[in-house]
């Protein structure tokens, strides 16, 4: 019998953090889930998994290479060393900015400005080489405008639009309602499901247009 050829997933998950000090870091509130919810349901349905993954209290999910990172650079670095891969999605929260300088130990009040000094992060899902790239948006009001935008900018097959200012939706929920627009300009708006429910979705949707 001939095995079939599984599918290769890169997927990031997470914040990340960029520091100033070993001690302070800006971030935001992504858990992971969203994430970690997609690279669960890739493995179980035979995908090879490699999940890179910013500081997040989540269990590996099973079947799933994990890669833990710090900061966007971190982040990139080994992503592009897990490419290539049939399939590559940015669910991770990246910081757009970095402070200028990182103190080796930690800052005392007095060595430091009210002014923070910072320099712009690489755009990963932007960057990395790969034939078939989906990104997610958070937004807060009308997400689609925007994220439509960032479809097009990054090359994408298609976005994951989340409003993370409606209850049950984005950083660190159970839940999530998203629009799925795709590159040639359709829209799909989904219901409030579970992060694991929305998982497959995509997955289905990825599947449609791989078919
Ligand atoms: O982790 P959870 O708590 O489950 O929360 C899930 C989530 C809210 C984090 C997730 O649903 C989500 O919306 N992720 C994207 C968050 C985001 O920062 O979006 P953005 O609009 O800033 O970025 C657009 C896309 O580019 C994203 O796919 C992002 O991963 C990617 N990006 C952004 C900046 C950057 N420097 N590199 C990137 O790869």
């Amino acid at each position: 019998m001939t095995k079939t050829k599984s599918r290769t997933l890169v997927i990031t998950a997470g914040p990340t953090r960029e520091h100033l000090d070993p001690v302070r870091f800006l971030s935001n509130p992504s858990t992971g889930r969203m994430g970690f919810a997609l690279a669960e349901a890739a493995a179980k349905r035979g995908w090879e998994v490699t999940l890179v993954a910013g500081p997040v209290a989540l269990a590996t999910p099973k079947g799933v290479k994990r890669i833990d990172v710090t900061s966007a650079r971190e982040m990139l670095a080994a992503v592009t060393a897990a490419l290539p891969a049939d399939v590559f999605i940015a669910t991770a929260a990246v910081a757009d900015w970095r402070p200028k300088r990182c103190a080796a130990k930690k800052l005392k009040k007095h060595e430091m400005s009210a002014t923070l000094e910072l320099v712009r992060n690489p755009d990963i899902l932007k960057s990395v080489k790969c034939g078939f790239k989906v990104g997610f948006a958070a937004e807060t009001g009308d997400p689609a405008a925007e994220a439509a935008r960032k479809c097009r900018a990054k090359k994408l097959k298609f976005i994951v639009a989340n409003d993370v200012s409606e209850p049950g939706c984005g950083f660190g929920t159970a839940t999530n309602r998203v629009t799925i627009l795709r590159a040639d300009g359709s829209v799909r708006p989904l219901k409030l499901m579970t992060k694991r429910a929305l998982a497959a979705k995509i997955l289905d949707e990825i599947k449609g247009l791989s078919a």
